[in-house]
């Protein structure tokens, strides 16, 4: 099998506190992970590394054979906006744009000049297509989710990660957002890192990895 992602020896340290002890993974394509650990093991900082949004003090990520560290600020935001798929924990959607446009504003930075249809069978698959015109802050935070997994999957990532991604909702959303996303990931093949603290969802991945205080146990 090929791996699309590899952290080699990974370490990061904030202040006094080190947070990563040498972790080595590898990610196959067509490979579900979850991460479970206890709040403040290190998953957070482990993804944005992984997705070279912070860097290692350190070992090194690969991501198809290409070194993170070695690739400069602005060729790797664009590697990631072609190749990775990130859900965040707060949404992160733009304000000031409707459910829609921010569903195509990251098919318009691929050059694609009719982003329309897609975001919209999106919405549809996510079930917003009746809100798609409505801005974020008219939206709930569970429907806010699903216009971030409709951008997340927008431009056909090779990797999709989601950190957390139902924390700030109450039980049964989050689980209804939760499953939406292992759906999406199995009925899609997708490629993907999930940190979650639901076990049975977990279960539902090719692999779990635990993290206990920075270290895989
Ligand atoms: N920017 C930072 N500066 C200083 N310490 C940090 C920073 N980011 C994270 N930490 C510390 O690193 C440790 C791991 O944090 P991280 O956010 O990776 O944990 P987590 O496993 O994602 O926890 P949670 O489940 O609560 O989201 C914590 O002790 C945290 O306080
Ligand atoms: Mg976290």
């Amino acid at each position: 099998m090929t791996a699309i992602l590899t952290a080699r020896n990974l370490s990061k340290t904030y202040g006094a506190t080190r947070v990563l002890h040498g972790l080595d993974m590898s990610i196959a394509a067509g490979e579900s992970v979850a991460i479970l650990g206890q709040s403040g093991s290190g998953k957070t900082t482990l993804l944005s590394l992984l997705a070279g949004l912070e860097s290692p003090d350190g070992g090194q990520v690969f991501f198809d054979g290409q070194d993170l560290g070695g690739i400069k600020a602005d060729a790797l935001a664009r590697l990631r906006g072609k190749s990775m798929g990130i859900i965040f924990q707060e949404y992160h959607l733009v304000p000031s744009l409707t459910a829609r446009e921010n569903v195509t504003l990251p098919l318009e930075i691929q050059g694609d000049k009719q982003p329309g249809p897609k975001a919209d069978a999106l919405l549809e698959r996510v079930g917003l297509a009746a809100r798609a015109r409505h801005y974020p802050h008219q939206l709930s935070g569970g429907e806010q989710q699903r216009v971030a997994i409709a951008r997340a999957l927008a431009a056909d990532p090779r990797l999709l990660f989601a950190d957390e991604p139902t924390g700030n909702l109450d039980e049964s959303t989050a689980e209804e957002v939760e499953s939406l996303i292992f759906s999406l990931i199995a009925e899609q093949g997708l490629t993907a890192l999930v940190v979650t603290h639901n076990q049975a969802l977990a279960a539902r991945c090719s692999r779990i990895l635990t993290l206990h205080l920075g270290r895989f146990g």
